[in-house]
């Protein structure tokens, strides 16, 4: 674990504005900056980040949090791995303790991951120099060559050649004291049954396999000769540092060119990817001839939300690779596709055109994949009016797909017209996909709704349940979070003020925990109270957590709140405005009363609510002295509702609790 302390510290050099932006283009407006929001798709900017509190918030698709939440969401990476990224470009020495086998773990995964970097990092060096300076290395140099490949991309490749025997790499590693076991594990030599070890890349050219900040994690070795019986590629096997899955060739080579032309160009090849480099064309990777995976895309989607695949001048491989692209639109990429001429492929067709040549070609040839897709099944269905429908369905599958509205209506404007259908009926068609999806969607979508509804709930509340116990308990919070230290006249807190109200200063305060329903509250209570309990012989004794507190939390779910509360305060998002109904800010403690009235009176209606149907319940089978007992309870109960009511009339009026503001 981390230290609070050092968090804190952390937090407090990192500017916000600076992690975001090199990942969103960041316009000053105010006190505040607003961008595109890297997590979802959108046209107008509701991605905003406020310096002054260290948090982002994006009332689109409602992600919020710190700039270790940041980094961790963008990045994929643990809480504590978002904390050491930044710590690092900071400058600042992060303290931890607690769980020591953690810590020991984790250092020993460290030391792990170093040793096979030094290993690979040697190998490639190894490969490399035999390329270029030995005897035997001639036989690669002029594979090269041949290819076209000149000095200058064989050397920003980093290319290489292994040599044909038996245990070339083993033996000068071994005479510079590397281990074997070391070159065993990243997949560079083997042991036979008999005990014997030998290298695994013989004879062969060598690709180096590099991370997107260029770290060697692997190599591909290419046989020259094609009658050679052996597969054409030798490949890494995975290691601590190298996953497949989220593997792409090129992107430390392409990233930044890519994030110039902001577009991909996608290609299955290692030598597709290199000569299109070395004709000019520098922003293309390759999927090293697999399904994309999530993985692969969320990777490319950080420097482009364009991508053009390219397409080898295979019909039947083009038709294998549709679904695949069904992965890319719902990551909200916008795909075109070129299908290259029969037989051709990036590599062949760019030597044969030139680059400057090919470069147009793929410019011009570039179409939508839904077009590309349509036209593509609507050939193959020809004169077949079952077949047409089908093809129709399967490509609105993929409209169903793209997030943007706007974008879907275009399409299926265009779209109508190129299958010849009334546009109406593809809507009607797409809008039932779309429900259908909804329902589907149980993560990702539900959550989002959930977040909307739950979180700074004081501010935004849905009309049909804004009475809840969830709703409540959010708008209680809500209020903790923005006022919790606030003194009021009485010389009370707000927060004790608000526990005394609800808890009738009779239950102990912990049992607020036993009454919350809500998981998200239920921890930041306990959170709360331990804060207490840590601070009871400090200078904080009695004092509740600052904002801070809950914007640095740990649990990204906590710091999202507390984003979106504090945001709240200062942005109004259009959309939430028209949805949601709008309880105005409170300017002063008269009104942060009348908002604790309100949310007390609601609280207590609930609770006396709930006394009158177990009263009821149990009325059901008392007889004698009893009845009469619970009917006065009854009685009593009701007045206490009644009471309740007329008081809530009054709180609710005062605050435009429930009531949509009238707004200048
Ligand atoms: N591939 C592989 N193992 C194989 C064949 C292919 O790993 N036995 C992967 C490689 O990543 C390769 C990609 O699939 O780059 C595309 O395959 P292919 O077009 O056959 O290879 P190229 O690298 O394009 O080689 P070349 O142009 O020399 O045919
Ligand atoms: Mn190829």
């Amino acid at each position: 674990m981390i230290t609070e302390n050092s968090l804190d510290q952390l937090l407090s050099v990192v500017a916000i504005e600076q992690v975001v932006g090199d990942y969103v283009t960041l316009r000053k407006s105010g006190s505040r900056y607003t961008g595109l929001c890297p997590f979802h798709d959108e046209k107008t900017p509701s991605f905003s980040v406020t310096p002054s509190m260290g948090i982002y918030k994006c009332f689109g698709c409602n992600k919020g949090g710190n700039a270790i939440q940041f980094v961790r969401e963008i990045e994929n990476v643990t809480f504590v791995e978002a904390a050491r990224q930044l710590a690092e470009r900071y400058g600042v020495e992060l303290i931890e303790t607690g769980n020591r086998l953690d810590d020991d773990q984790y250092q020993e995964l460290q030391r792990r991951k170093e040793g096979l970097q030094v290993v690979l990092d040697y190998a490639q060096g190894f490969f490399q120099q035999q390329l270029n300076d030995t005897e035997e290395g001639a036989i690669g140099l002029s594979y090269f060559k041949e290819r076209g490949y000149s000095k200058e991309t064989r050397s920003y490749w980093g290319l290489g050649y292994s040599p044909s025997a038996w245990d070339a790499l083993l033996k000068d590693a071994e005479a510079k004291g590397y281990k074997k076991e070391k070159l065993q594990e990243v997949g560079l030599v083997k042991q036979n049954d008999k005990g014997n070890w030998y290298d695994l890349y013989r004879g062969r050219v060598i690709f180096p396999l590099k991370t997107p900040s260029g770290k060697i994690v692997g190599f591909a070795g290419r046989k020259m000769d094609k009658a050679e019986n052996s597969p054409k590629y030798v490949n890494s096997p995975e290691t601590e540092l190298y996953k497949k899955s989220d593997f792409l060739y090129g992107v430390f080579e392409a990233k930044q060119a890519i994030g110039k032309e902001d577009n991909t160009y996608l290609v299955e090849g290692y030598t597709d990817v290199i000569t299109l480099w070395q004709s000019g064309i520098r922003n293309a990777v390759a999927s090293s001839g697999t399904a994309l995976t999530p993985g692969q895309i969320k990777l490319i989607r950080k420097f482009s939300a364009n991508i053009t695949v390219l397409y080898d001048g295979d019909a039947a491989g083009i038709k294998a690779s549709l679904r695949g692209i069904d992965l890319l639109l719902a990551e909200s990429l916008n795909v075109k596709v070129v299908a290259l001429p029969q037989g051709e492929d990036p590599d062949s067709f760019c030597q044969k055109l030139g680059g400057e040549a090919f470069g147009e070609y793929i410019k011009e040839e570039a179409q939508n994949f839904i077009f590309f897709k349509a036209q593509l099944l609507l050939d193959q269905a020809a004169g077949d009016p079952i077949k047409k429908s089908e093809a129709i369905k399967d490509v609105l599958q993929s409209v169903s797909l793209i997030s943007d509205s706007i974008k879907r209506s275009v399409l299926t404007r265009q779209l109508a017209a190129i299958c010849q259908v009334e546009e109406a009926v593809l809507t009607q068609e797409l809008g039932l996909l779309l429900r259908k999806s909804l329902r589907d969607d149980k993560n990702s979508d539900a959550l989002v709704k959930q977040a909307g509804s739950l979180l700074g709930q004081g501010a935004w509340v849905l009309p049909e349940d804004a009475f809840s116990e969830r709703h409540q308990e959010a708008a209680l919070f809500r209020l903790f979070l923005l006022y919790g230290n606030q003194e009021l006249k009485s010389g009370q807190s707000v927060l004790d003020y608000t526990l005394d109200s609800i808890l009738d200063g009779e239950e102990a305060k912990d049992q607020l925990g036993d009454l919350l329903k809500t998981e998200l509250f239920q921890r930041i209570w306990t959170d709360m109270l331990s804060f207490r309990v840590r601070n009871k012989d400090t200078e904080l004794a009695n004092r509740w957590p600052e904002p801070s507190f809950y914007i640095h939390h740990e649990e990204a779910q906590v710091s999202a709140w507390a984003a979106d509360v504090l945001s709240r305060q200062y942005v109004l998002s259009p959309t939430f405005e028209e949805h949601y109904i709008y309880i105005k800010e409170e300017s002063d403690s008269v009104q942060i009363v009348q908002s604790i009235e309100a949310i007390v009176a609601n609280w207590k209606r609930i609770k006396v609510e709930k006394d009158i149907q177990e009263a009821l319940f149990m009325l059901e089978t008392a007889e004698g002295e009893e009845q009469e007992h619970l009917m006065s309870y009854l009685l009593h109960l009701n007045g206490i509702k009644l009471n309740i009511s007329k008081s809530m009339g009054t709180a609710l009026s005062g605050t435009g609790f429930g009531n949509k503001p009238a707004q200048a």
